[in-house]
């Protein structure tokens, strides 16, 4: 039976197709995730190394295809030709096509191992330094030399390294900003370290990268790149308490924080509430998402979270909450008034 293969339109309508994919990726501003857009130093490490590779390949697949597609027309078999002369082995040729990869390797080896020292030394001296847990499913961030802690958020000073101390508190997670730093795993009771430095403000979304349960795919976070001043205004205001409830609402709220039991799992400065099995809510309000960057932190969304978060993530493991009405509307001004 006949196959039908791709025509050669078809074929290069395809071939298009993947190089116009291929360059939007390198775009870092159309796809933020993209690990091609280099934003930091280290990241930029990253794909010198993998520019370097990509070009030396094209290199070599460009001079193959062309002494192949030469080959096979120039010595095509011609009316009346008769057997072709029979070779066993070319000395000459064999040494070098051993050579030239050889080289090639070398070449792709002394920065491959340079940049392997490079990003594996020691932090600097005045790196920011942060301890990244990771748990089913959401980051924890503590800042470790500001007292600083929070959750899926984080926020970095442009222009200094900032120092990771991966681990986890349950499985094994895998801590990844793509236009930052490739991934690094977060293994129980075991600190792995990374640090890089940008230099260009912004938000940066960073993904778990190693499959941790049933809501894996929902384990995200944003890195948020602030200029020095906004940065220092950000510490001084997760340093203190969130300022007393001013709202009747609020403070009708506050008293239902403490008394519905979301105090049993969360941290919240000011209130009699320290779990530590939950994200620190100190200035849950501050942050521009829930459920580990989910969902944008908008009343309605908190309220949903709050009602049932595994009907929205599944296997989230924060129970349904039995908080409604008044109750639920108070709960939530107050948490969003925690800055
Ligand atoms: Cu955590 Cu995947």
């Amino acid at each position: 039976m006949a196959r039908s293969h791709p025509t050669l339109p078809r074929r290069l309508i395809g071939v298009v197709v993947l190089l116009i994919t291929a360059l939007l990726l390198l775009t870092g501003e159309t796809y933020p995730q993209t690990a091609l857009s280099p934003a930091s130093d280290v990241a930029q490490v990253s794909q010198d190394l993998f520019m370097l590779t990509v070009w030396l390949g094209l290199a070599v697949g460009l001079v193959v295809e062309t002494m192949l597609v030469y080959t096979i027309i120039r010595y095509r078999r011609r009316l009346g030709d008769g057997r072709p002369k029979q070779v066993h082995g070319n000395t000459r040729l064999e040494i070098i096509w051993t050579v030239i990869p050889t080289i090639l390797l070398a070449v792709i080896a002394v920065p491959t191992v340079q940049g392997i020292f490079a990003t594996a030394a020691t932090a600097s001296a005045n790196a920011l330094h942060i301890k990244a847990t990771g748990h089913q499913w959401w980051f924890e961030f503590r800042y470790t030399d500001l007292n600083i802690t929070t959750a899926n958020e984080i926020h970095v000073p442009a222009g200094r390294t900032v120092s990771f101390q991966l681990a986890s508190a349950d499985v094994m997670h895998s801590f990844w900003i793509p236009r930052m730093i490739g991934k690094r795993d977060m293994i129980p009771n075991h600190v792995n370290n990374i640090w890089f430095k940008t230099d260009r403000v912004g938000v940066y979304p960073g993904e778990c990268a190693e499959f941790c349960g049933i809501s894996h795919a929902h384990m995200s976070m944003k890195l948020f790149v602030d200029s020095p001043a906004a940065f220092a205004a950000w510490v001084k205001a997760q340093q203190v308490a969130a300022v007393a409830p001013t709202t009747a609402l609020a403070q009708r709220g506050a008293g239902v924080f403490v008394s519905s039991g979301c105090i049993a799992c969360h941290t919240l400065m000011g209130t009699i509430g320290q779990g530590m099995i939950g994200p620190n809510l100190s200035h849950v309000g501050g942050r521009s998402t829930i459920g580990a960057a989910l969902f944008a932190n908008t009343p309605a969304n908190m309220a949903v979270w709050i009602h049932n978060s595994s009907a929205v993530k599944p296997g989230s493991l924060m129970p349904p909450q039995a908080v409604s009405g008044a109750d639920l509307t108070a709960l939530i001004a107050y948490l969003e008034s925690r800055r």
